[in-house]
């Protein structure tokens, strides 16, 4: 399972980076304009760090996100261009993937959407479970339809398990068998996280204090 990190922000990136966990970034319009940088040189600068880094299309019509698409895709071999799960978006994402360019389809939220994307040859697909938990969905549970469906027509296309808010999102991801997990910062440090883990640490310490050396 591949960890990724939601984020648009470098500092964040090169923190969890240095801890041997992070296996790419994924960024959105929304958390770049949260930065107020420059977005090619926040992407570039990721690329630094992570084999792995997802850029937005944000044209309008599908002769512009084409455009976009083979732009950033020009930028670094680590960036996956990330393309809205629209009509237009899928023929984007067939146009790239037949220019050998990684995608990642973005805003999937039902099965039928997951396999449209697989059949246009999304390299990724990214089903958001936050946002369905938010109005009384069941995210994970459109992970696990998923995860049975891809399970029967074998698509090389992987599951990245986007818009997560907690720990046991993660855990639930890597139990279904999704591919990636995208995780905001805030949630991400809370994953080595134990209470147990602390006081047996801090007791360790206190305890090899007392050792005669
Ligand atoms: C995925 O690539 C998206 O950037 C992200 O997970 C969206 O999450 P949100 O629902 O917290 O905005």
């Amino acid at each position: 399972m591949k960890l990724f990190l939601d984020t648009a922000n470098v500092a964040q990136v090169a923190e969890v980076a240095r801890w041997g966990v992070l296996d790419g970034v994924t960024t959105n319009p929304s958390l770049v304009a949260k930065e107020g940088k420059d977005f090619k040189a926040v992407v570039l600068e990721m690329c630094q760090h992570v084999p792995c880094v997802s850029a937005q299309v944000t044209a309008p019509d599908v002769e512009g996100m084409k455009r976009q698409g083979e732009e950033y895709a020009s930028w670094h071999k680590h960036v996956v261009v990330k393309v809205p799960m629209t009509v237009g978006g899928l023929e984007v994402v067939k146009y790239l993937s037949g220019k050998k360019i990684k995608t990642n389809v973005t805003l999937v939220f039902s099965v039928a959407q997951a396999i449209l994307a697989a059949k246009a040859g999304a390299t990724i697909i990214s089903p958001f479970v936050g946002r369905l938990d938010d109005i009384g969905e069941d995210g994970m549970g459109l992970i696990k339809e998923i995860m049975e469906v891809w399970q029967h027509s074998k698509f090389a296309t992987e599951v990245l398990v986007a818009s997560t808010r907690h720990p046991r999102h993660i855990v639930d991801a890597g139990k279904l068998g999704a591919h990636i997990c995208t995780i905001p910062y805030e949630v991400f440090v809370k994953l080595p996280k134990h209470t147990l883990t602390d006081n047996g640490y801090k007791k360790f310490q206190e305890d090899w204090g007392k050792v005669k050396k």
